[in-house]
């Protein structure tokens, strides 16, 4: 029987880094096989650069501080196509992925976002959940596209919003949807592969 080599992924993330280490707790729990070969974040005092620290990773800090969008957009470009990662997880990574890393990585880039995409996109989606009132809400794995929070759906996980949630609770309750959501659709895509036909995601038979 065929065994393919493991895949090589690197993370990009902004901040405290919870699915970073869902990740990197699966890996260690044989849950993936992917490598994690690098973290990049864009904050030099994100607390998910000590997480990665902590796991041996390495570490690299593409900061867009003081730089225009095209400067920091060449030096991300250039810095993750060094590394030539199979796969680029963002994981509460906070810049727009510029559309030339979209272009090159197509179907290769993956995010996760706290609400049932296509409901509230963007930044706040607690917030925007909450005052539309919606009773249900939850996490979507998505690949990115060049829309916001628009590309095809991997994988969604819900749950029953409860009476006078705040956004800061509400935000507590997903966490760990969201992963156990990475970890599941990571493995769907390192294990099965994934089709995109019309912007719709189907899981290919084994
Ligand atoms: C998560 O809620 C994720 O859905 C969103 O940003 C947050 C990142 O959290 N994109 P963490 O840094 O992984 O803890």
């Amino acid at each position: 029987m065929m065994t393919r080599a493991p895949l090589s992924a690197i993370v990009l993330i902004s901040g405290r880094g919870s699915n970073l280490q869902a990740i990197i707790d699966a890996k260690a729990q044989n849950r993936l096989t992917m490598n994690l070969t690098a973290v990049i974040s864009n904050k030099p005092d994100a607390k998910g650069l000590e997480r990665a620290h902590k796991a041996g990773l390495p570490t690299y800090v593409c900061s867009s501080q003081g730089k225009t969008s095209a400067v920091y957009n060449t030096e991300l470009l250039q810095l993750i196509e060094s590394l030539t990662p199979d796969l680029i997880i963002l994981a509460g990574y906070m810049k727009i992925i510029p559309s030339e890393l979209i272009a090159k990585f197509r179907g290769r880039i993956i995010n996760i976002h706290p609400s049932l995409l296509p409901s509230f996109p963007g930044l706040h989606a607690h917030e925007q959940a909450l005052a539309k009132g919606v009773k249900i809400t939850g996490c979507t794995v998505h690949f990115v596209d060049e829309g916001c929070d628009t590309g095809p759906i991997i994988l969604q996980k819900s749950l029953a919003i409860p009476e006078n949630c705040t956004a800061d609770k509400l935000s507590d309750l997903l966490l760990p949807l969201e992963h156990e959501a990475y970890v599941e659709a990571l493995s769907l895509y390192e294990n099965q592969g994934l089709d995109i036909i019309d912007n719709r995601v189907s899981i290919k038979p084994k």
